[in-house]
């Protein structure tokens, strides 16, 4: 199983499809009893059942904001080396305020006091060991998740595995990630298409959602181990920029960047 598994999304290696209607979502997300429906924002076209992409209402509080990962903007040059922090010069830290208004949400919870396995796909996430966990996932209706390790060892045809994770993309759902060891950057477009790196450690949970352009890369220390979650049956699937008539990124430009920019101007 794991010669197809990617960080990024668990994207298989068939050339991606455009399953962009309500209808043909309702096919491979069928609702759940676990899974709560939410209704449609005004302000969009969602489908009523999609993730909890605009917010991060949970009983489990979302750290300080001093504590959220650190994350910078990189230089507007395509890097050399993806897996360099690749800073600016000098260093323009990206702060968790402008992570949220992107539609970032972040959670930090312990690993190390449970034993999760290097790999499982499937997970149930009904075998959490983890109290804040099992409560993230039922608030929030993840069903489905995995584990994976991204290592040398572990995941063949390693470099070039993670070079592909490296294409821009998006996903018609949120992308949910419990890092539970290793580290590794995922980088994300602000309203400016800027890239904006994001540095995700041991106990970061963090989601980003349907529509954002992103990517993601191992670090220096080419090892993650982490647990990805999916809200119904998942669905991998990146589509690579360019997509700016996909559904899911015509309401990713709705919410987060147009109707900001125009709370700005006003
Ligand atoms: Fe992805």
């Amino acid at each position: 199983m794991i010669n197809f598994i990617t960080m990024a999304g668990i994207e298989d290696d068939t050339p991606p499809t455009k399953p962009s209607t309500t209808e043909e979502k309702d096919k491979t997300n069928p609702p759940t009893e676990e899974q709560p429906v939410e209704e449609t924002p005004e302000t969009s076209e969602r489908p009523s059942k999609l993730p909890k992409t605009t917010t991060t209402s949970t009983m489990i509080p979302s750290p300080p904001d001093s504590s959220w990962p650190d994350a910078w903007l990189m230089p507007p040059d395509e890097c050399s080396d993806q897996k360099a922090p690749n800073r600016r010069s000098p260093n323009v830290t990206v702060t968790a305020p402008q992570l949220r208004s992107l539609g970032i949400s972040y959670w930090h919870l312990d690993p190390s006091s449970y034993t999760y396995p290097p790999l499982a796909v499937p997970w149930n996430p009904q075998d959490s060991p983890d109290p804040k966990l099992s409560q993230l996932r039922d608030e929030r209706g993840y069903s489905y998740a995995d584990i994976i390790t991204v290592h040398p060892d572990t995941l063949p045809e390693y470099e070039k595995k993670v070079k592909s994770f490296f294409e821009e993309h998006i996903h018609d759902a949120e992308e949910i990630r419990y890092i539970l060891g290793g580290s590794g950057y995922f980088d994300v477009r602000n309203k400016e298409d800027e890239w904006v790196r994001i540095h995700v450690k041991t106990g970061d949970l963090i989601t980003l959602p349907e529509g954002i352009y992103h990517r993601f890369t191992v670090d220096e220390g080419d090892s993650i181990h982490a647990m990805r979650l999916f809200i119904g049956q998942p669905v991998w699937t990146p589509f690579n920029r360019p997509c700016d008539e996909h559904e899911s990124r015509k309401w990713y430009v709705k919410e987060f960047l147009e109707e900001k920019k125009e709370e700005a101007e006003g």
